[in-house]
């Protein structure tokens, strides 16, 4: 048996064009343009290429980028008063602070200061509460584009065993969660797991999200079962997932490394900002987006 391969890049353009149409509606409903504030405090190369995409995608989605891009020594003070500053200011839909931040700054502060109904990342504590009690709020981009995708592949979810590896506030607690909103029976897996071979092996859906390259076996999973890798490690061969891609042998699914999971991000970031800014001005969007 050879796993279908999830096309995550194919899947994330149409995501981006169905955005772009949404956010004329809301431009020409509101008589104004959403925006995405992205914030970098640093050079760190990798995370300016991701400032830079993401400032590129939202322009093409035909809403407004503001980048703030701040030098590394910048005080918690100087952030903070920029955060507030986007907080109220109404062109400034979506707030996002590029992570990691720079040593000294404490990030765990700056996260907790972005309004929350602008916190288009999701990281905020009170969208981690509203998504793990089932109200509306922004919830993480990657482990919503992974349920987009498990979506898209298997239609409901209900009664799914799913097992996800790793329990990070970025993916792995808040994939569980939307996993349990999907009716999954969920377990979450992690470095000090008791036998994790034989943990997967009982999963319908599997999300490593560890940061491990090629770490999930084939013999680890059960024939037929949905693969989701979340994990980009550097390797000498390129770039690598958590999942070793021979398990494509004995899977039903899985998404590939590059092109499965990663391009998601950003355009469910652009999905975020959208509803932040058709939230904040009244205007009914697609509820399906
Ligand atoms: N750094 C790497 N990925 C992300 C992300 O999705 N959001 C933020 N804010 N920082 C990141």
């Amino acid at each position: 048996m050879t796993a279908r391969i999830i096309d995550g890049k194919a899947f994330a353009a149409t995501l981006r064009a169905r955005v772009a149409n949404e956010a004329a509606k809301v431009r020409d409903a509101a008589g104004r343009t959403p925006g995405l504030a992205v914030v970098l405090v640093g050079e760190d190369p990798a995370s300016s290429v991701y400032v830079r995409s993401k400032g590129k995608a939202t322009r093409e989605a035909g809403m407004e980028s503001f980048e703030h891009r701040l030098s590394a020594d910048t005080p918690q003070a100087t952030l903070e008063a920029l955060v507030d500053r986007l907080n109220a200011d109404p062109a400034v839909d979506g707030i996002l602070v590029q992570l990691p931040l720079p040593g000294h700054l404490d990030e765990r502060a700056i996260i907790t200061r972005i309004d929350p109904d602008k916190d288009v990342d999701g990281f905020h504590p009170v969208n981690a509460g509203r998504l793990a009690t089932g109200l509306p709020g922004f919830v993480p981009c990657t482990p919503l584009g992974c349920v987009m995708l498990l979506r898209d592949v298997l239609g409901d979810l209900t009664g799914k065993d799913a097992v996800v590896i790793g329990r990070s506030n970025i993916v792995g607690k808040p994939m569980a969660q939307l996993l349990i909103a999907e009716s999954c029976t969920v377990t979450v897996a992690h470095s000090r797991t008791h036998d994790l071979p034989a943990v997967v092996r009982r999963a319908d859906i599997v999300v490593a999200a560890v940061g491990r390259a090629a770490m999930v076996k084939p013999d680890w999973v059960k024939p037929g079962a949905t693969l989701i890798d979340v994990g980009i490690n550097r390797a000498e061969a390129g770039l690598v997932g958590d999942i070793d891609p021979a398990c494509a042998e004995v899977a039903g699914a899985m998404t590939p490394v590059p092109g499965g999971v990663g391009p998601m991000t950003i355009a469910v970031l652009l999905r975020n900002t959208l509803v932040s800014a058709a939230r904040r001005e009244g205007v009914a969007i697609d509820p399906a987006l």
